[in-house]
């Protein structure tokens, strides 16, 4: 931040602290700018009070607003957004979790109920059943695929219904009109975790989704290399949304808003690549005699392949594949260590495939009763399909099958 000394010749560390701006190019550049300020500087006091009321718009500090965060929300505001007729804005967060917990608080208060979705991401299924518990917020966890049940399950008190696009790992596509419908008619919200899409498959405001978030971590960053969040609304949920997530203060850093950025230019092409590899995976090992069942929506074996058509833009089906190998827990953590070309580790939507044991990794907090209620069977292996060539993934899989 510039200085103008004093009088006179200033100290060595005054003209430290002194030196010239970086020039503000006339020239528009090609690139959009970090800026990692934390704090902005203001004229007058007036100016400064004005800001920080809101009275006037700008920036001041930067767990409250900064532009490249700022940036990278509306650019994801402006995709989930594209199809609708009304304005939708955005919130950045320091990564998915921070998104889903700062939204569900802002939505919920003391005594109010959520309608969840019983086959949700592990995190969430903890925040919902533990932490937002002890602070009043009960959950009824049901089968989202079935419409009365998430009809009886809603309360006057039921504030949100949340789901997820499509779920992990068992690749459930939810119905979101008629979620939508069921939330609409009881007063509540339909909030839909579309990380597993995104919307280069699915913008679930198109079918009337109140709040959209992201894990941006995983597809829309793309490189498994920058971890955080992104929530979109209409303009009087977001303004509940930002004003949770300035107190509780999971705010995007700056040079990791740029990564994200960065990864929606490719975001369509390389979802479209991926759904296309993990539609030739799934079919390629659906008939293997060591395999029970393959999920992924691009199947015509899969509960949802009818769905999957109607919501999601030109048959892409998103990159994740769970195989649920014959011969159960040992069986299938044995087949996952016998892949030579997808590799074991945690986390999606990155460029390399990588492979994980489901129910002792993401699923690990669930016993055999609760993961058999989940579809999940004990040697699941979900595959996170990159951008490798398909045929060679293909091989890989069937090599391991074919040893076991
Ligand atoms: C569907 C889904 N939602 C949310 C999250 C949490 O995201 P993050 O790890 O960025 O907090 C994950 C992480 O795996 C996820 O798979």
């Amino acid at each position: 931040m510039p200085h103008t000394p004093g009088t006179g010749r200033a100290g060595e560390n005054t003209r430290a602290l002194s030196l010239p701006e970086a020039p503000v190019p006339a020239e528009r550049p090609l690139r959009m700018p970090v800026y990692r300020a934390t704090t902005y500087a203001f004229d007058t006091s007036q100016e400064f009070a004005d800001v920080m009321s809101g009275a006037q718009g700008g920036y001041s500090y930067a767990r409250i607003d900064s532009p490249t965060v700022d940036a990278f929300a509306s650019a994801v505001a402006a995709l989930e957004g594209a199809g609708l007729g009304e304005p939708v804005h955005g919130q950045s967060f320091s990564s998915g979790m921070g998104a889903l917990s700062t939204v569900l608080m802002a939505l919920t208060e003391a005594g109010a109920h959520v309608v969840a979705a019983r086959s949700i991401y592990g995190n969430t299924y903890s925040l919902l059943d533990g932490l937002l518990r002890r602070f009043g917020v009960s959950t009824d966890f049901v089968d989202a695929t079935d419409p009365d049940a998430v009809r009886a399950a809603v309360r006057p008190e039921t504030r949100v219904v949340f789901t997820e696009t499509l779920s992990n790992p068992t690749m459930t596509v939810s119905d979101l009109p008629v979620l939508a419908q069921i939330a609409h008619e009881a007063g509540a919200s339909l909030v839909v975790d579309s990380t597993f899409a995104s919307p280069a498959i699915c913008r679930p405001m198109e079918f009337g989704a109140d709040v959209v978030v992201h894990s941006a971590t995983k597809y829309i960053g793309g490189h498994s290399d920058t971890t955080g969040g992104v929530a979109v609304a209409g303009p009087a949920l977001i303004d509940r949304v930002r004003a949770a997530r300035v107190d509780l203060g999971p705010c995007l850093a700056p040079d990791e808003a740029y990564m994200l950025h960065r990864g929606l230019e490719t975001l369509p092409l390389r979802v479209a690549r991926q759904s296309e590899s993990a539609a030739a995976f799934a079919a390629a090992l659906e008939d293997h005699p060591a395999v029970e069942r393959v999920d992924h929506p691009s199947l015509p074996s899969h509960p949802q392949h009818a769905l999957a058509g109607k919501l999601f833009d030109h048959g892409r089906c998103g990159g994740v594949v769970t195989v649920h190998p014959e011969g159960g827990r040992d069986a299938g953590m044995a087949f996952a260590d016998r892949l030579r070309l997808s590799t074991i580790a945690p986390s999606l939507g990155g460029t390399h495939t990588l492979a994980g044991h489901v129910a002792t990794t993401t699923h690990r907090t669930m016993n055999e009763t609760e993961l058999g209620a989940a579809g999940i069977s004990p040697g699941a292996v979900r595959f996170s399909i990159g951008l490798e060539e398909p045929q060679d993934l293909v091989e890989d899989a069937l090599q391991a099958l074919d040893n076991g």
